[in-house]
């Protein structure tokens, strides 16, 4: 790792812009972290413990350069060297300012804390975990994280898994995307994406692991199709069941290092299942335009009463969106008819979105804010007008 010289301020441009849903995903926050210190050993530490939240900090070695970006980094981590220094300057007392110090703190540096109006002391490495949370919650709270999206069945067979690897495969087609298969009992993502036989991570891995999994170790050792990175489980019966640790690390990373990130949830009840959902910016209910169909998703929306963005996904034409819409109580984000050849293409490996035509990569083309795929002819079901209504 590059440390910067003495003076130099060592970051993306402040005017870097946000990345949107679809481009290139960096593991950095928009807007960095501020390092103040002009201590080797404790810089070397603290951009290793920054790295591994996939923070890329902009380290300042005095205090004069330190207060260029003071006030608009969201966090600052002020070394134990220049803390008395700064603390001179006045930089004015702002949130989750942390003083740091490699091993015992000095009583003398507490009072300098105070003066600096910074949190608290941090003592390294004792406190090293600690500091890696702090700065990987934060960056999942920033702007230019993935857009995660869940997708759940209204009834068995809706169509859940089908479409949340059309999602992923459209979303990779401009960026690294994610597809996490939450549901043990599933035919394995996958299998349907043509990956079952490559090499990396399946779920039982991440399940021996502990700790903060990086944003680019998880992009890495995903099994691939092109830029879209799968989780999923061995189909070989090995015990299988969704740990709350793993998948919040899972998605926690998955959101780091991703675009789009898309998770396949399971019906079945399950409290982790719920805290996941809530994790997901939208939660997709795939639904049959059927009765059963319609039960299922009003039995979704009692489920998942409380999230903000939560719309049905209408497959079938024997309602209109608007009957389902009144009945269910959702928006109806898009209605498609059914998709042909999708087992055919799954069984060449190609994944269930073997070409941007279709009614499907027309639904996750709406869906994903990417309208008018190639050569897309409008009049399809899957186009909706602005409140989610079939054209
Ligand atoms: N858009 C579509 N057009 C045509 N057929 C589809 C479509 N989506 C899914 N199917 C078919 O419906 C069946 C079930 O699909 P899928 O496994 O995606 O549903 P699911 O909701 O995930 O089911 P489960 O309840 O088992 O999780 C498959 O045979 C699939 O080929
Ligand atoms: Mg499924």
């Amino acid at each position: 790792m590059v440390v910067p010289e003495r003076g130099d301020i060592f970051s993306m441009t402040p005017t870097t812009p946000l990345r949107s849903a679809g481009s290139r995903p960096t593991d950095a926050p928009a807007v960095p972290v501020l390092v103040v210190s002009d201590d080797e050993m404790l810089l070397a530490a603290l951009l290793r413990l920054a790295a591994a939240a996939d923070v890329t900090p902009v380290v300042a070695r005095d205090p004069i350069t330190a207060l260029r970006t003071w006030s608009r980094a969201p966090v600052v981590l002020v070394g134990a060297d220049l803390a008395p220094a700064l603390a001179d300057v006045a930089p004015g007392s702002r949130p989750r300012t942390f003083v740091v110090a490699h091993g015992r703190a000095p009583d003398e540096l507490f009072r300098t804390t105070l003066r600096l109006g910074a949190e608290q002391v941090v003592e390294l490495p004792g406190s090293d975990g600690w500091l890696v949370e702090q700065l990987a919650d934060l960056t999942e709270r920033l702007p230019g994280r993935a857009r995660v999206i869940g997708v759940i069945g209204g009834t068995g067979g809706a169509g859940a898994t089908t479409l949340a690897c059309a999602l992923g495969q459209w979303a990779a087609r401009g960026a690294p995307a994610a597809v996490i298969d939450c549901d043990p009992q599933g035919p394995g993502l996958d299998r349907i994406l043509g990956v079952e036989r490559n090499e990396g991570f399946r779920w039982d891995a991440l399940c021996q692991t502990s700790g903060r999994l990086s944003a680019r170790a998880l992009r890495e050792a995903l099994p691939r199709q092109g830029e879209l990175g799968v989780l999923s489980w061995y189909v070989d019966g090995r015990v299988q069941t969704l740990q709350a640790f793993a998948a919040r690390e899972a998605l926690s990373a998955a959101r780091r290092g991703h675009g789009v990130v898309v998770v396949d949830l399971p019906r079945s009840p399950d409290p982790l299942v719920d805290e996941i959902a809530a994790r997901c910016d939208d939660l997709l209910v795939v639904t049959l335009a059927s009765v059963v169909g319609v039960a299922g998703a009003a039995r979704m929306r009692a489920r998942f009463a409380d999230h903000a963005g939560a719309a049905v996904v209408l497959r079938g034409e024997a309602f209109g969106a608007e009957e389902v819409q009144r009945a269910v109580r959702l928006p109806v984000r898009v209605q498609m008819r059914d998709q042909r050849g999708l087992d055919e293409a799954i069984d060449l490996g190609l994944g269930p979105l073997r070409s941007s035509r279709g009614p499907l990569a027309r639904a996750v083309a709406r869906i994903l804010g990417d309208d008018a795929p190639d050569g897309a002819p409008g009049g399809d079901l899957a186009a909706t007008d602005a409140r989610g209504l079939a054209a």
